[in-house]
């Protein structure tokens, strides 16, 4: 395995896989490496010849500074993992070497980023997209692995691989959970024990509007959850929503959708934390 920080030696190395005609295999992150990115990394091993993994905490998707400051970072350690699940590369690089200057660009993806994240964290699908492109055009991967953990994001992502017409595809992998069901983030990092006790009430909460979700009365099993986590003093709720998982439109009372998904975001102990849950091909029959 090896390290890079530049890309012209993360390109050096696509060339030679192309002209082999080896498939890149591709997982994104931020680093602070967990079994859900491990999960992934996994996968891309298994579904590709090589793996590259980046590791690069992206500036432009932050929008409150201290965020960005407080995010967990552990080069070190990530690499250690990354070796044990046999990735090939690792790209890891300075802010101020991947954006020589700051891009003028921004991307907008209309209703898919006007809700939930998009709405909360104005600017941050736009950071995303821009780095995401600059990443996929750097490594070229024939697939690229996301955690479905960040759903909203995996929403915006295969919109831009269709918009701007990248040749790749993208893998949703499912969410990994911790024995309690919490859903495991770089961010649980910064909880303390009670903290990621107290966590794990939010997956319940979601478990509890999947079983009593009814299309004619989706407001029911949200408010359900809701009632349920409000139990709890040291849950701050952000936002708990129904929505199509694939437009992040509101799920509507009698509307039929495939996929519904019960989304979330709260703080626990000051730190953020997202989550969600989909009823998969509702009422196909499946
Ligand atoms: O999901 C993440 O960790 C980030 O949003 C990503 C995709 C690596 C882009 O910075």
């Amino acid at each position: 395995m090896e390290v890079v920080h530049r890309k012209d030696l993360v390109k050096y190395h696509v060339r030679n896989w192309q002209n082999q005609k080896k498939t890149i295999g591709f997982v994104p992150t931020m680093g602070a490496l967990h079994e859900g990115h491990l999960s992934l990394v996994r996968r891309a091993r298994a579904e590709c010849d090589v793996v590259v993994v980046s590791i690069f905490v992206n500036p432009l998707q932050f929008n409150q500074a201290a965020d960005l400051e407080k995010y967990p970072r552990n080069l070190e350690a990530d690499c250690r993992m990354l070796e044990a699940e046999q990735a090939d590369l690792i790209f890891a690089p300075d802010a101020d070497a991947f954006y020589e200057r700051i891009p003028a660009i921004s991307m907008e993806f209309g209703p898919l980023t006007s809700v939930l994240e998009g709405e909360m964290r104005p600017g941050h699908f736009s950071g995303v997209a821009v780095v995401v492109s600059r990443l996929f055009h750097i490594v070229e991967p024939a697939k690229a692995y996301f955690g479905s953990k960040d759903l909203q994001q995996v929403a915006v992502v295969k919109r831009l691989i269709q918009d701007l017409d990248f040749n790749l595809q993208l893998v949703a992998c499912p969410t990994a959970r911790n024995e309690d069901g919490l859903a495991l983030s770089s961010r649980n990092a910064r909880l303390s024990p009670a903290g990621l006790k107290t966590a794990s009430q939010l997956n319940k909460g979601l478990s509890l509007a999947m079983a009593e979700f009814d299309i004619q009365n989706p407001d029911a099993s949200q408010m359900a959850a809701k009632r349920f986590l409000e139990k709890f003093s040291d849950i701050e709720l952000e936002y708990l929503e129904w929505v199509d998982a694939d437009t992040m439109e509101p799920v509507l009372p009698g509307i039929p959708v495939s996929n519904p998904a019960i989304c979330l975001a709260a703080r626990v102990e000051g730190v953020r934390l997202i989550d969600n849950m989909v009823l998969e091909n509702h009422g196909n029959g499946c």
